[in-house]
Parts: C-alpha cells; sequence; structure tokens
C-alpha cells in the first residue's frame, strides 16, 4: 500500500530473533584476568555477565540462527527475503560477511551486504532496509546485527575488556498494507572518531627499489570512555526527542525504548532526559553486556517473545558508538 501524500509504500517491523554463544563470562570470572571487581563493574555499567564465542565457534552461524528466528516470527521462509544486510564491525572476512549469511540461511533469491556504523549499526541498517521497501524497490528485508568484539578485546585493559560481549540480532521488514515505521534520524560526527577505535595498523613491505607497499592488521579495541559517555547521555535523548516531536507523538505514549545497550547508567540517564519511568527502557546489559550491533534486536526479541509488546505498540529504537554515530527510530511494532 502506497501512503498518498508521500507515494511511498508502508513498512512493518514483522519479526524479530536472536542468537547467543554458550559460554558464560562473568564479573568474577573477569577479576581473575584484571585489577577488577564485581562491585566495579556491577556500580559502573550494570553489567553483571556477558557471552564468549568459544575458539572455533562461527559469528556466521551466530547471524544465521538470529535470522532463522526472525523469519519464523514474521512467519516467512528464507525464499522470500529479497535484501539481506548484516551489521557488523567484526565480520569474518574483510570483503564482508552477509553473502556467507545467505548462504547459509538459504536465502538464495536475496542480495545481500555489509554495513558497518558499529554500535549505530542496526538503526542505519533498518533505516536503510526501510529505504528499498518504501521506494517499492523490496518487499521483504531482513536486517541482522551480529559482533564477536570478544575477538577485539584487549583482555589486559580493564577499561574495556569488562564491558563487551557477543551476540546476534535481526529484525524482518515487510511491505505492508498500514504504516508500521513512523520515522527515523541518523546522525555522524567524525570529530569523536578516535574516542572509539579499532585502528588498523600497517607496517611497510619492501616491494622493490624505491617502491613500497604496506601490510595492515588491526589493533584492539580502544576506546576513550567518559567522553563517549558524555556523548552518549546527551546526544541519544536529544535525538529521540527531536524525532519523536517531528511526529508529534510525546515521550510517554511510547510503550518501550530499545537503546543500545552499552552502560545501565547511559539508560537511566535517558530514562531521566525524557521524563518516563525508567521500566519504559528495556534492559538486559546485566545477562549479555554491550553487543554492539546485536544489542538492539536482542532487548526487542525479549519483550516481543514475552508478550510485553503488543503489534501496533509504539516503540522506539535507538544507537549510538563509534564514529561517533547515533540514529533514533520510532515505529509500532509487529504485524497489524
Ligand atoms: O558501545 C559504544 C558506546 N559505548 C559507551 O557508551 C561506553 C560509555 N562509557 C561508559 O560506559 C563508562 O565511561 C565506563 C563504564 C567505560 C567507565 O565508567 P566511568 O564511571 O566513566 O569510569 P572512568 O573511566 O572515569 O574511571 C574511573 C576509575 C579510574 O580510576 P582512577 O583514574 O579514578 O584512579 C579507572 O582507572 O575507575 C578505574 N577503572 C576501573 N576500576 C576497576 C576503569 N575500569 C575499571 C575496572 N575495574 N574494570
Amino acid at each position: 500500500m502506497i501512503d498518498k501524500d508521500t507515494k511511498l509504500a508502508f513498512v512493518q517491523l514483522t519479526g524479530v530473533g536472536k542468537a547467543i554463544p554458550d559460554q558464560v563470562l562473568t564479573n568474577d570470572h573477569l577479576a581473575t584476568l584484571v585489577a577488577t571487581s564485581d562491585e566495579w563493574i556491577s556500580s559502573r555499567t550494570g553489567i553483571k555477565q556477558r557471552r564468549v564465542l568459544a575458539p572455533g565457534q562461527s559469528l556466521t552461524k551466530l547471524a544465521t540462527i538470529a535470522a532463522h528466528n526472525a523469519l519464523q516470527q514474521a512467519g516467512r521462509s528464507a525464499l522470500d527475503v529479497d535484501l539481506l544486510i548484516l551489521a557488523t564491525s567484526t565480520p569474518e572476512d574483510l570483503f564482508g560477511g552477509a553473502t556467507r549469511v545467505q548462504q547459509e540461511l538459504g536465502a538464495a533469491r536475496a542480495v545481500a551486504f555489509d554495513l558497518t556504523a558499529a554500535c549505530s549499526g542496526f538503526i542505519f541498517a533498518l533505516a536503510t532496509a526501510s529505504q528499498y521497501i518504501q521506494t517499492g524497490k523490496y518487499q521483504t528485508v531482513l536486517v541482522i546485527g551480529a559482533d564477536a568484539l570478544s575477538r577485539w578485546t584487549d583482555w589486559t585493559d580493564r577499561t574495556t575488556c569488562v564491558l563487551f560481549g557477543d551476540a546476534a540480532g535481526a529484525v524482518v521488514l515487510e511491505s505492508a498494507a498500514t504504516p508500521g515505521l513512523i520515522g527515523f534520524e541518523l546522525r555522524s560526527d567524525g570529530i569523536g572518531s578516535e574516542d572509539l577505535a579499532i585502528a588498523s595498523q600497517t607496517e611497510p613491505i619492501p616491494l622493490t627499489t624505491g617502491i613500497a607497499a604496506s601490510r595492515a592488521h588491526f589493533s584492539t579495541l580502544a576506546m576513550n570512555g567518559s567522553q563517549v559517555y558524555r556523548f552518549a547521555v546527551a546526544a541519544v535523548p536529544d535525538l529521540i526527542q527531536k524525532t519523536l516531536l517531528q511526529h508529534d507523538i510525546s515521550p510517554e505514549q511510547v510503550k518501550g525504548y530499545f537503546l543500545h545497550q552499552a552502560n545501565q547508567r547511559i539508560l537511566d540517564a535517558v530514562a531521566q532526559r525524557l521524563n518516563i519511568p525508567s521500566e519504559r527502557v528495556a534492559t538486559n546489559v546485566a545477562r549479555y553486556g554491550n553487543t554492539s550491533s546485536a544489542s538492539i534486536p536482542l532487548v526487542l526479541e525479549e519483550w516481543s517473545s514475552s508478550d510485553r509488546l503488543q503489534p501496533e505498540d509504539l516503540i522506539v529504537l535507538a544507537g549510538f558508538g563509534a564514529g561517533l554515530s547515533w540514529g533514533a527510530m520510532v515505529a509500532r511494532w509487529g504485524r497489524f
């Protein structure tokens, strides 16, 4: 169905799925690796434990399971998928991981590509996916967020190694008769690009007289935590407010806020800034830590599968992180 004013097709978010690795790494485990404690990690971040992929386990497999679960909830098969977007900063192939997920899932008709925007990747990918549906190019799009930051963690750095976990989540978007997606806003600011990075490093490779190339590899994750914290608590509620205002929706009308899970203190600060009860801001950071591009579908899936969320409920999704980048989306959940 086409919106008479904008001439754009309507988009609904019709299914969500998740997948997590089996290995559980607790705060007490981390206290045996670095000078930290359960007390420090819990009080500063809200995190109690996180999941970590074991050697030999595959992020592609995790992404495929999350995608399968999302399709099942949407009542669609892999062959219905026209487009698959994999939001990840930790692909198992630098050329991209999306086609491997496409292959494992059996989404033979889909075109598949990666999108990198760190912890904002899922929101950026949802926004991208929605455009293909609104313009009528595709009807069914699968957006997957999957990251294994444990592979890029410096396990001797207590300021970062306690924060991250591995996971995958996915959402199905479909062309629909009534509007689910209401609007979104995306932002980037490269001034903060060094505040959170997994930087590439190069070493010279002499080739022949007067000519040299270089070989690249990536260093481990580095973050200026307090700088990113200040950015998040200011920029995220501000963008959510702007996005809601654009559509004449007040923060109280929204049933659930599904934000990137970086720190419980950030989630509480957003609730306070929006003047909403903290229970409206979904959280599972205690159990999974910061799972980067997977965090939003991971926490959305919990509300959807426990019936805390009903079709047509108003939701806000918001991501933020390296880039710096941030984005907010307002929608009505589900197929209705
Ligand atoms: O996903 C992308 C977005 N990421 C984020 O949004 C992360 C945003 N940042 C944060 O969540 C917080 O800044 C952190 C959780 C990373 C850090 O919390 P903080 O309250 O900002 O702590 P801090 O960095 O100011 O450090 C306070 C103290 C320091 O010691 P001194 O200098 O005061 O003696 C740190 O060395 O805590 C120390 N510290 C630790 N102590 C025990 C830092 N990490 C640890 C640790 N255990 N794991």
